[in-house]
């Protein structure tokens, strides 16, 4: 196991599409498990394989309150979102100590793979939906922040600037 380095927005690199899965091998199941090592680590409830400069469609969740409820998404697809829509407070551990509101569908139906390279089809709701939603971005190359008005993209580029010189 091993803790890998979370990306900060703005990188560039956090932009990067992420190509697909072609085989579920030993070497996915070990990004799987550095990175969900990487997000209770972190803490956090959500991590794509984007924020951790490694271009693959993989996503790991966990936002049950034990911590003990791993959801592995490989290959994942939106099947079916509802019409309602919610606003939820989000982060990212790419964009440390930034919460701000987005508007999303409230439910969503997602296909994917697990690490076994078995596929799965879930209904999620609550915070799952939102994560689920905001990881996927991750992988087309969007951070939730884009969503927020350019201005405070603007201050929040400028809080990351601070906070990287003062690493
Ligand atoms: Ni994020």
């Amino acid at each position: 196991m091993a803790l890998l380095h979370i990306l900060n927005y703005p990188d560039k690199r956090l932009n990067k599409v992420a190509k697909s899965v072609a085989v579920v091998d030993d070497r996915i199941r070990k990004l799987v498990v550095d990175m969900a090592e990487t997000m209770y680590a972190a803490p956090g409830v959500g991590l794509a394989a984007t924020q951790v400069d490694v271009h693959k469609r993989v996503i790991t969740i966990d936002v049950s309150d034990a911590h003990d409820d791993l959801k592995v998404f490989i290959n994942p697809e939106i099947v079916w979102v509802s019409d309602e829509k919610k606003d939820w407070e989000e982060g990212c551990l790419s964009v440390p100590g930034i919460y701000d509101f987005v508007e999303r569908p409230d439910k969503v139906c997602v296909k994917a793979l697990n690490e076994k390279g078995e596929t799965f089809e879930i209904d999620c709701d609550g915070l799952l939906a939102v994560c689920i939603q905001h990881e996927m971005d991750h992988l087309n190359g969007h951070v939730f922040v884009e969503y927020l008005s350019p201005l405070k993209q603007t201050r929040i580029r400028g809080k990351m600037k601070k906070l990287e010189k003062a690493l």
